[in-house]
């Protein structure tokens, strides 16, 4: 079968199952061709809580399908590949982190989206890289708040909103990873070229960039700029599928990692999101395998500060 005959027949089988097919903008472009919706990790927890369809498959990581499994106990929820898990989100387990609320008994805990169950079952309120700022804002500037698992992200919003938040050494091996001589290199290349870059980034990297934001704010922030003919991006790649279709004349310079393993690495791309293909697309909502569920006391508990942040970013 043919891409395209792929697409229809993924499309077609939707229908007739009455599945909606969710989309990160880190997923291959082809399966950002066949999902109903594309968005950032907010926008499809947002959507997942508000969809009527009777399956949702999640096309993204493992945390991303256990979220909308959170949301929406009554569906069924499938991702393509279940292994793709996601390296910050391992940063931190749950063990951890209880023992770092117990020696921090006056404190708040508040977790970024990507984190298991377990860890949003032990969490205050969650936030994205959407609504980060927001939320935060939100507390009183003394409130005593630990915040996790990303110090990048987290150094960002103390930076940013005047916090003292104490953070967890946790990462993204691909925001880790971009190179600041590189980026230093294709701004003297580009002199006048805006940097898109993602806060999960290191400081160095944020400190030289022009806009820094969640997948969707950069892609706003492109949507706005049509008349700019580069950009420079500091994200994983895949989001470069939509900003291409906003301007499809502009050029996209993607920020290359630290290390090059090798000609035709591709090592600023997120393995694990590109773990789903179309192919096991094609397979899950076929067999309707690929379950993502989350034990019931546990969806309770991680279920209030998702509750939680979704009213707190309206
Ligand atoms: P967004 O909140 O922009 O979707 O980012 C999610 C993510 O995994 C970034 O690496
Ligand atoms: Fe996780 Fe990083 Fe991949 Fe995002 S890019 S899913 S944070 S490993």
């Amino acid at each position: 079968m043919s891409q395209t005959e792929l697409i229809q027949s993924i499309r077609r089988m939707a229908q007739e199952k009455d599945a909606v097919i969710m989309a990160h903008y880190y997923q291959r472009p082809e399966i950002q061709e066949a999902a109903d919706f594309i968005g950032d990790s907010l926008a499809l927890a947002q959507q997942a809580r508000k969809t009527d369809a009777k399956i949702i498959v999640m096309c993204g990581v493992h945390f991303m399908a256990e979220t909308a499994a959170i949301l929406c106990p009554d569906k069924k929820v499938l991702i393509p590949d279940p292994t793709a898990g996601c390296s910050l989100a391992d940063s931190c387990r749950a063990e951890e982190l209880k023992a770092w609320k117990e020696r921090h008994p006056e404190y708040k805990v508040v977790s970024y989206v990507n984190t298991t169950a377990a860890v949003k079952a032990l969490t205050d309120i969650v936030v994205t890289s959407s609504n980060a700022l927001k939320i935060v804002n939100q507390f009183p500037a003394d409130a005593k708040l630990l915040f996790g698992p990303d110090r990048n992200l987290g150094a960002y919003i103390n930076a940013q909103t005047g916090r003292n938040m104490e953070l967890w050494n946790g990462g993204c091996h691909v925001h880790s990873r971009f190179s600041v001589e590189a980026l230093l290199t294709l701004k003297q290349q580009y002199p006048n070229v805006p940097v898109l870059a993602h806060p999960e980034c290191k400081q160095v990297i944020l400190n030289i960039s022009d806009v820094i934001g969640s997948t969707q704010a950069l892609l706003n922030y492109v949507k706005a700029h049509t008349d700019t003919p580069r950009f420079i991006i500091a994200t994983e790649p895949g989001v470069i599928h939509e900003m291409q279709k906003a301007c499809p004349e502009a050029e996209f310079i993607p920020v290359p990692p630290e290390i090059t393993e090798g000609v035709g690495c591709s090592c600023n791309e997120c393995e694990y999101m590109r773990q789903n293909t179309l192919e096991k697309l094609y397979a899950c909502l076929r067999d309707e395998t690929g379950v993502v569920s989350v034990p019931t006391d546990m969806a309770r508990e991680a279920l209030k500060p998702i509750e939680k942040m979704l009213a707190m970013s309206k």
